[in-house]
């Protein structure tokens, strides 16, 4: 909690733009992990998410206008899909299938555009044994200092 609270302050601090999402869900199922880009990327470039800030394995890369699966960390292989193919608006929200333990954590996107980027979005994810009950929640927060 410090730790975010920290992160938020030094990201309301230096972005413009940023969101931060906390949801709870359960093995086996598909969750959608919000994001979106701001208006002064776009056009954007490139987008790269990552399991953060340990463990920077690729979860979600599209460079050159091409989805670049060549990078992608092989256990998000095929369980990785954006909610509009397209990117309308800048609309670059994932879903992340067929949900397992090790999917617990923290996602960070970072979207690019020329040499300079930025990171807009952060999700933890809270990923719990199928019929263990938890409170669900998911909050989702817009922060736009401009
Ligand atoms: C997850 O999404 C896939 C592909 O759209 C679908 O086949 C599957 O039934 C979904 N799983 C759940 C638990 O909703
Ligand atoms: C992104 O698109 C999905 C469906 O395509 C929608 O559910 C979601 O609300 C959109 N997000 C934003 C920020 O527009
Ligand atoms: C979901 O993951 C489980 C365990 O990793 C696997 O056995 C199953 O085949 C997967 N289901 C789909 C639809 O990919």
């Amino acid at each position: 909690m410090c730790l975010v609270s920290l992160k938020l302050y030094i990201l309301t601090v230096l972005c413009c733009f940023f969101s931060l999402t906390n949801m709870t869900t359960y093995v086996g199922e598909n969750v959608t992990l919000p994001c979106q880009v701001p208006d002064n990327y776009k056009p954007f470039t490139g987008l790269e998410c990552r399991r953060s800030p340990q463990n920077l394995k690729l979860v979600f890369v599209f460079r050159n206008k091409r989805f670049n699966q060549h990078d992608q960390d092989p256990s998000y292989k095929n369980r990785v899909d954006l909610q509009d193919k397209e990117m309308k608006d800048g609309n670059v929200s994932l879903i992340l299938m067929n949900l397992t333990m090790e999917d617990n954590g923290e996602y960070e996107c970072r979207v690019f555009q020329g040499t300079k980027n930025e990171l807009i979005c952060s999700i933890i994810l809270e990923v719990h044994p199928p019929g263990e009950f938890v409170f669900r929640n998911s909050i989702h927060s817009v922060l736009n200092v401009c």
